[in-house]
């Protein structure tokens, strides 16, 4: 029997999960999260450690170097996917609370600005040059924080869908930001 493609897919996914929860997780990933969470309060070791995992091409990295632009390239992705969400939210709620609107609106434009910021910091970052590109990771971080705060603007019971993408891109951004800041040391 001939399984359709989507099962298949589905089972070839399954099959990547349950390897990840394994603890499909190389040292080296190890050892630079415990290292970022070490120097960043900000950053827990869990989240850092789960984050690589969702990309493949981490668990072969072989140097600090290799993991560092792995580690920009998953925040742009994610950053990418809450662009998206963003606006899905406007154009598919059409009773949307004209003030969230508005908050949505503002977080889109500071999350688009970042996609060639990403292309930016990627230039810099192939280039060793890592004051710049600490720049540019720096102003993603912003981007997250601008967006949850705008949602707290109006003293009301606003709540701001995007919390938890807000804190992931907070976190996924200070990964980077720190490998960035770990590589400029050791270049000295
Ligand atoms: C983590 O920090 C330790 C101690 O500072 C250092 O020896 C090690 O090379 C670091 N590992 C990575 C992957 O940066
Ligand atoms: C942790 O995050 C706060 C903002 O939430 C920031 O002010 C602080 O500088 C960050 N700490 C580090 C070490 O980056
Ligand atoms: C974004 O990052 C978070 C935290 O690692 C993860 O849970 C989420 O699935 C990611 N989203 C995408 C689209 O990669
Ligand atoms: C649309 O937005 C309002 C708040 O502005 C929210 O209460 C409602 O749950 C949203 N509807 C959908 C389908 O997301």
């Amino acid at each position: 029997m001939k399984l359709p493609s989507s099962s298949l897919l589905f089972t070839l996914t399954i099959l990547f999960c349950s390897l990840n929860s394994l603890g499909f997780t190389n040292l080296l990933t190890q050892q630079t999260c415990k290292n970022c969470s070490k120097t960043d309060p900000n950053i827990s070791y869990k989240f850092c450690v789960e984050s690589f995992k969702s990309n493949r091409r981490s668990q072969h990295a072989k140097s600090l170097q290799e993991l560092g632009l792995i580690s920009i390239q998953i925040t742009r992705h994610n950053v990418t996917d809450t662009k998206a969400r963003i606006n899905d939210l406007l154009e598919k709620n059409k009773s949307l609370d004209p003030f969230i609107k508005e908050c949505l609106d503002d977080c889109l434009e500071v999350y688009s600005d970042t996609i060639p910021t990403f292309r930016e910091a990627i230039r810099d970052y192939r280039a060793k040059r890592y004051a710049n590109c600490n720049v540019k990771l720096s102003s993603v971080i912003d981007a997250s924080t601008t967006c949850e705060d705008g949602f707290k603007q109006k003293n009301n019971d606003a709540v701001s869908p995007l919390t938890k993408r807000n804190k992931d891109t907070f976190q996924l951004s200070a990964i980077s930001l720190s490998i960035v800041n770990m590589l400029v040391d050791r270049d000295i």
